[in-house]
Order: C-alpha cells, then sequence, then structure tokens
C-alpha cells in the first residue's frame, strides 16, 4: 500500500479467461465490488475464503445474467419470480433452494441446501456474466470484516494482491450490498436489509416475516462485520477534539464527510463505505456518526452503521 505504482484495470476478456482458468476477478457492482470466481469450481472457491481471511460457513451470492441463467439451478416459485421480475437486474439477492449443487458448489453454498442468487445491473458485471455464462460467486471484495469497498482503488487495496484480473466500474451508484430475503417454506423473510427497501419489497409479496435467528444462515449479519480501525460512535451531533464526524443533512462539521448535506438517503448509502474509510484515515480517536432517519434505505445504512459500532442488529 502507499509506494505501489496504481493498479492498470484489465479488460472484460481477460476477466472471462481469468474466471475460466479457476482464478479470481475483482468485479465491480452497481452494490459494492465483488471479489469473483467459478461458483462451479472448489479451488477457486476456496481462494476467496482464503484472501479474505472469511470463516468457511459463511455462505457466498450466485451471480447470473438474470432470471432464467437462475432458474437453470435453483428454484424459484411464484414470490421469487415476482420479486426477480420486480428488482432484477438490481440490488436484490434471493435464498432458494438449490436444483443442481454442482453449479453452486458445497464450499460456495457453505454446504447448505440453499442457494443466494443476485443479477447485479452493472455493465461490466452483465458483460463478464455474459461471456461466461455460467454463475458466478463474489462476496464484497474486502477482507473480514472491514467495510465493503466501493472504489476500484479500495477493492484493489484490499484483495487486488489475490486477483488475477481487476475490472474498474467507477465508484459504486448504490454503495450498499444487496438486500437478502429467503424464499423458502413460510413467509418471505428478510435477512439483510439493503439497496431495496423494505416498502419495495412488500409491495411486491405483502409483508415480511422477521428472520428471527438467522446469524447462523446469514452470517453478515453477525455484529462487527463492517468495521474500520477507529470506534465508531452513533447518533452525534458533534465531534469532540480528535474524533471526526461523519455528517448527514444539517448536522455536520467538516464539510467534506458530510454523507448527504441535503439528507439525501440515497446520497449518503453511496457515500457511507468510501466515507468510513476516508475518516478511519485520518486516525481519529473515534469515527462519530450523525443521526440517519430509519426509513427506506436509512434501514440499510443504520444497519451497517450499528454492525460497525459493535452493536448486534
Ligand atoms: O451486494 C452484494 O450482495 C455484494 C455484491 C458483490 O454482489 N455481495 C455481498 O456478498 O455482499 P457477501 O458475501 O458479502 O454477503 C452475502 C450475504 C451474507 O450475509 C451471507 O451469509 C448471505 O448473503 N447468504 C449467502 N448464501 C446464503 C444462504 N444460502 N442462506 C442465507 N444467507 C445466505
Ligand atoms: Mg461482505
Amino acid at each position: 500500500m502507499g509506494q505501489d505504482p496504481p493498479r492498470e484495470p484489465d479488460t472484460v476478456e481477460a476477466a472471462v479467461a481469468a474466471l475460466r482458468a479457476g482464478r479470481l476477478v475483482i468485479l465491480p457492482t452497481e452494490t459494492v465490488y465483488g471479489l469473483a470466481a467459478d461458483a462451479a469450481n472448489p479451488a477457486a472457491v476456496a481462494a476467496i475464503y482464503q484472501a479474505k481471511g472469511r470463516p468457511s460457513f459463511n455462505p457466498l451470492i450466485a451471480h447470473v445474467t438474470g432470471l432464467e441463467t437462475a432458474q437453470a439451478f435453483a428454484r424459484f416459485d411464484a414470490r421469487a419470480h415476482a420479486l426477480a421480475e420486480a428488482f432484477w437486474p438490481g440490488p436484490l439477492t434471493l435464498v432458494t433452494p438449490i436444483l443442481a449443487p454442482e453449479r453452486v458448489c458445497d464450499l460456495a453454498r457453505a454446504g447448505l441446501d440453499t442457494v443466494a442468487v443476485r443479477a447485479p445491473a452493472h455493465p461490466l458485471a452483465q458483460a463478464v456474466l455474459a461471456g461466461f455464462g455460467g454463475p458466478v460467486v463474489a462476496p464484497s471484495a474486502n477482507r473480514s470484516g472491514r467495510p465493503s469497498p466501493t472504489s476500484f482503488a479500495d477493492a484493489v487495496d484490499e484483495t487486488g494482491f489475490a486477483a488475477a484480473a481487476a475490472l474498474d466500474g467507477g465508484a459504486c451508484a448504490i454503495g450498499l450490498e444487496s438486500t437478502v430475503v429467503a424464499v423458502l417454506d413460510g413467509p418471505v423473510r428478510l435477512l439483510r436489509p439493503g439497496g431495496v427497501t423494505r416498502a419495495q419489497l412488500e409491495a411486491v409479496v405483502g409483508p415480511l416475516a422477521e428472520a428471527e435467528n438467522d446469524a447462523g444462515r446469514s452470517p453478515g449479519r453477525l455484529a462487527l462485520h463492517y468495521a474500520p480501525d477507529a470506534p465508531v460512535r452513533l447518533d452525534a451531533i458533534e465531534a469532540k477534539p480528535g474524533e471526526v464526524l461523519l455528517g448527514f443533512g444539517a448536522v455536520t462539521d467538516d464539510p467534506g464527510f458530510n454523507l448527504s448535506p441535503s439528507g439525501d438517503l440515497a446520497q449518503a448509502a453511496a457515500n457511507l463505505f468510501a466515507y468510513l474509510r476516508a475518516a478511519d484515515r485520518r486516525r481519529p480517536t473515534a469515527i462519530v456518526v450523525a443521526p440517519i432517519p430509519d426509513h427506506g434505505l436509512g434501514e440499510a445504512i443504520n444497519d451497517r452503521l450499528r454492525r460497525a459500532a459493535g452493536f448486534v442488529g
């Protein structure tokens, strides 16, 4: 870090060739950057866990171009179908029963009989998936327990050492991971709030059930998952000396660290992880964060902030 010359981005063709060869790829999506591998190749998937330092019981999301590819290996009931029709390509992940376990290997599913599937909207991700032809697993490209990267430079900084190819898709438009819902037996359950809001989902499938205790099934919900190095304190209205305030709306200190001066939740989501990283680089005694309203995308923002602060969500 620091002295190395910046990494030159690779082409879509180079990324597809790397995936075919069982190597890893830094893949931009509209949510966050992913560290991608052939879902059917256990050795390639093992290399992802190794690069991230991720516990091997944490299952990965299989990325596809769309519904047709997904249905080749996952069972979509009428509700899953309706959700995919409404929000794909986009920031929604559906956990469904696995139909063809060899297409998304056991290691990628952490041995579960379900699979998490998402069709990303980013044109570079779509181009790689179309060129590769099969499902590609990609967790966020951060090392385990660190904030998700939302720029090429941050992604390369985190796990570029492990990637044979890295694509530069610019800054991620959404900046927060996808919403994860389980569409299995019983009501649709919200496992992780994200880029598609609760209200948007409920407009399609009716009221969502809460995941009572899904920590084991969706370990992205564990506390301390998105932590920067500095301690994080929430609902702050000002910074003490040595602290950095991440502002929102009128609660602000340094204009360079206001998540959204106009109080726009989509803008705050897009800035969140990059600002946490930038604040951390100042080596403050604490990163303190202004109150963020809990409606719409605010639910996902506050979920990530509570995890960064070390509270169980
Ligand atoms: O926006 C995103 O979803 C990004 C981009 C790269 O697509 N990916 C991402 O992946 O956030 P990851 O691995 O950091 O988070 C995947 C989440 C985890 O919380 C995991 O536990 C959950 O999905 N998950 C995966 N498979 C699951 C399954 N079969 N059942 C329940 N939860 C599952
Ligand atoms: Mg992650």
